[in-house]
């Protein structure tokens, strides 16, 4: 379409030319062509308007000229931006266009007025004309700074056509249309127009939201204070990493910015591809969140008060069949009675872990023994400076039992792989239950014996599974005063 009209315009310029230069020459010429401006004003002011022929034909002849003038010009101009284009490899801007027509105007007007009027003092008009720029400067303050200022926006070009800027105390805040030699046309997200002088643009900070460059944007939530921490975040980032305009170069970030007063408070960093559309990317993560937190079974807060009554180390009644259950499937539990099963789970005391932490660590004394609830924990011990796994435990197993029942020091440190809860049972209710199922020591010494040669493979190889297994039942029997 739009190469369409420029053709049919360069074909209109083209037959004007020809009809100017036609006229131009059959024109008779004219006694001012000749003649000094001086005496053509004179001739105008002596004549009145009832001036003969050659005057008006001397006007029709500055006419054609001023015409021919034009389109040479406009030529010029098209030619300033094909080879501007050529050389900076974008489009020139409309700024540097203007100005490269004001002063081709300026020449081309220079030689038609020498060539016309070669008599007439051009360089003393100018030259004694200083009262005269005082006044023109005055008159065209703003003007003049908003153009200066123009220039300096083009030379230091800290935006372009297209980026989103925000400007000046108002905020005005929207996709940069246009920078002319007065203003900057932005359009707002509401399509307004607004029009920002260059002048006070100069003199505004102004954020600047390139086009090319992969801007980020955040957006808030929060979730009660009952909802995982990494299970949000999971959740959330999973949510929005395929949302349409989100960049793929970045993946998006989900971070606690607060523990408020109503629940854990979130911000979502994320990268966009476009971001003068970052309205209705902000919307669409909205809702994303919204339908992920639904399926996850997450819970936006809002402002309100829970209170909890909770007498401590007595298991809740909805977890308490849970937590039978649980312990039940633990190996070296199966042989306790239901009632035994009952008592260690009233005495077990749930916690939680994030991802990473470290449940126990080596070295430390310890006086209790842990189940995998849910989750994953990681057994480790440092040799020769470095980690080494020695094994990895899922839900159903347990840890924690060697410095509980020999009184030794923790032989390795267990962390939590992923978000995981661990029971945690105490050296009083293990008595209990060694007291009433003697038997079970041994089997336990045995799981001790196997494990301790885990950690030390690569080291000590001498001592025998049962010769092992015996010391070990020894030390449990000693520490727990078992016959
Ligand atoms: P404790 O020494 O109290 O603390 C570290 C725990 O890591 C230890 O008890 C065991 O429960 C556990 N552990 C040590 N070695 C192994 C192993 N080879 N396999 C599984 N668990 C182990």
């Amino acid at each position: 379409m739009k190469r369409k009209g420029s053709k049919n315009k360069l074909i209109a310029s083209i037959v004007v030319a020809i009809i100017t230069l036609l006229l131009l020459g059959l024109l008779p010429s004219s006694e001012s062509t000749n003649s000094s401006l001086y005496h053509f004003l004179i001739r105008v002011h002596a004549d009145g308007l009832s001036g003969g022929p050659p005057r008006i034909i001397a006007v029709i002849h500055l006419l054609l000229l001023a015409i021919l003038g034009y389109l040479a010009v406009r030529v010029l101009n098209t030619l300033f931006s094909f080879l501007f284009r050529l050389r900076q490899g974008f489009e020139a801007p409309t700024l540097a266009q203007n100005v490269f027509s004001i002063v081709a105007f300026a020449i081309i007007f220079f030689i038609i007025f020498s060539f016309e009027f070669p008599d007439a003092p051009l360089g003393s008009l100018f030259t004694t004309s200083a009262i005269f720029g005082v006044i023109l400067g005055l008159a065209l303050q703003d003007t003049l700074g908003n153009f200066f200022a123009g220039i300096s926006l083009q030379a230091d070009r800290p935006f372009q056509v297209g980026d989103v800027i925000t400007v000046g105390a108002n905020k005005h805040t929207g996709v940069v249309e246009e920078i002319t030699w007065r203003a900057i046309k932005i359009r707002t997200f509401q399509n307004h127009v607004v029009l920002i002088n260059n002048s006070s643009a100069a003199k505004e900070p102004i954020e600047v939201c390139a086009r090319e460059n992969v801007n980020a944007r955040l957006v808030y939530f929060s979730t009660l204070y009952s909802d995982s921490p990494a299970k949000t975040i999971h959740v959330v980032r999973e949510a929005v990493r395929e949302a349409e305009n989100v960049s793929h170069k970045v993946t998006p970030i989900v971070r606690i910015r607060n523990l408020g007063d109503s629940g854990v408070e979130y911000e979502l960093k994320y990268w966009l591809e476009d971001y003068a559309k970052y309205n209705d990317t902000d919307a669409l993560i909205r809702q994303r969140i919204w339908y992920a937190f639904k399926r996850a079974g997450l819970n936006f807060s809002f402002p309100t008060r829970t209170v909890h009554v909770e007498r401590k180390g007595v298991p809740r009644e909805e977890d308490g069949g849970a937590l039978v259950e649980r312990l039940s499937a633990v190996d070296i539990f199966a042989p306790l009675s239901v009632e035994e099963t009952g008592m260690l789970a009233q005495a077990a005391v749930r916690h939680v872990f994030a991802p990473g932490e470290i449940v126990i660590r080596a070295g430390e004394p310890g006086s209790s023994m842990f189940v995998v609830h849910n989750g994953r924990v990681r057994v480790q011990v440092n040799e020769n400076g470095r980690p080494r796994t020695v094994a990895t435990l899922n839900e159903g197993y347990f840890f924690g039992e060697m410095a509980l029942f020999t009184g030794e020091p923790r032989t390795a440190n267990v962390v939590a792989l992923e978000e995981t809860e661990v029971l945690e049972i105490g050296h009083a209710a293990m008595k209990t239950v060694f007291d009433a199922n003697p038997d079970l020591v041994e089997s336990l010494s045995f799981v001790m014996a196997e494990r301790r040669r885990g950690l030390a493979v690569q080291t000590d190889a001498a001592a025998t599974p049962h010769d092992e297994s015996a010391g070990i039942l020894s030390a449990i029997k000693r520490f727990f005063g078992l016959s």
